[in-house]
């Protein structure tokens, strides 16, 4: 049932993004002048969300020719941005159809690059080669997460160096946000998903110069994440709750996309390099409770104002900071979020070299950041 439930058109950016149900058919105004397009798919999620066989029936009735790369994987390495390129190259294709989560819109963004400017993507992902054009990416999105369909970044795992890094390469051209094509994200993949949206919108708010437009995004994407994600995990194929948290993970992917992200997704980019089987807003949600103490310490306004959906008590004071850890712990135990560090294989031997390769974002020191992760084996 999709009564109710608005489908219209925004333009972010240089981004135009079609929102709602079937929102797909506005895709034939965009792909209409193309000859030959490269789909880019996972193994499975493109097909088993049914994205895959609409996106393909809209371009037989086109008349583009197209070819299906589905060499992408959770975690993308660099190279897989690599082949693509090649494949888009070597087919002679004048655009790429991304059609997943973050893993392929994110290495179809790169690959974009690479096939029109070259090099290899780990140039882009270090900054030694800049693009001077790229193919446009036309972006189906089928996860309520990452916010990639709306924002200039990608995140890619360089082989050689064996490090997870966010880097900006290029906006989609178009994008498709379409809440049935979330009916089928599995359980934990709801929760993740959703979670890494909420840890967008917490630290787009807090980051240093965030700004009251950024605020307003966040605490609207928060407040959407707590009415929804509890009735989208009690029953997966509620349309209205998965359209809810699509806007919210819409909302926290331009937040992003203003002010970035800091603490917890920069640990939980060293933790994801070192085992690629950790999901990201897996690792968002190991860490954020304890990072969300250290957080509120350091910016209590924004902290409170965005946490006020979870908890309106906690206010905005540094002495604080325990009730927002409290109040993220217990919003990710009410959606069934229970997972360990421990269960990934870390051990406490880990973390000394976990904290080291994490920096110090937010000006926190190594005792802190170890302490965060104390609290998440
Ligand atoms: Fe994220």
């Amino acid at each position: 049932m999709s009564e109710g439930l608005p489908r219209f058109t925004l333009k972010y950016a240089s981004v135009k993004l079609y929102f709602g149900p079937n929102a797909i058919g506005e895709l034939e105004r965009e792909l209409k002048g193309c000859e030959r397009v490269l789909v880019a798919t996972g193994k499975r999620s493109a097909k088993e969300s049914g994205a895959l066989d609409e996106a393909l029936s809209l371009l037989a009735k086109l008349g583009v020719s197209y070819e299906v790369f589905d060499g992408v994987t959770p975690n993308p390495w660099a190279s897989q941005a690599d082949a693509m390129a090649q494949r888009a190259w070597s087919f002679g294709a004048d655009a790429i159809l991304a059609i997943g989560g973050g893993s392929v819109i994110d290495a179809a963004k790169a690959a974009a690059m690479v096939a029109v400017s070259g090099g290899r993507a780990a140039d882009y992902v270090y900054g030694r080669r800049r693009a001077r054009g790229w193919l446009p990416v036309y972006a189906v999105n089928i996860t309520h997460g990452t916010g990639t369909e709306v924002d200039r970044y990608s995140v890619l795992t360089v082989e050689e160096t064996g490090e997870k890094r966010g880097f900006v390469s290029i906006y989609p051209a178009a994008s498709v946000d379409d809440p049935r094509y979330t009916l089928t994200l599995p359980r934990n993949q709801t929760v993740y998903t959703a979670l890494d949206a909420f840890y967008h919108a917490y630290e787009s708010a807090t980051q240093p110069g965030s700004s009251p437009f950024t605020e307003m995004l966040s605490r609207e994407a928060v407040r959407l994440l707590r009415a929804w994600l509890p009735r989208a995990v009690e029953n997966p194929r509620d349309l209205e709750a998965r359209y809810w948290l699509l806007y919210a993970s819409m909302l926290a992917g331009i937040a992003i996309d203003l002010n970035g992200t800091h603490v917890v997704h920069l640990i939980e980019h060293v933790l994801s390099a070192m085992n690629p089987k950790l999901a990201h807003g897996c690792g968002l949600a190991l860490l954020g409770p304890r990072a969300a103490y250290y957080i509120h310490r350091i910016n209590p306004r924004a902290s409170a104002a965005v946490l006020a959906a979870l908890d309106p008590t906690i206010k905005p004071v540094p002495e604080d900071a325990e009730k927002a850890e409290k109040a993220v712990r217990e919003f990710q135990r009410l959606v069934g979020f229970e997972e360990r560090l421990s269960d990934y294989g870390f051990t406490e031997s880990d973390l000394p070299k976990i904290a080291e390769k994490s920096g110090s974002p937010l000006g926190l020191k190594t005792p802190e950041i170890l302490d965060i992760l104390k609290h998440c084996l």
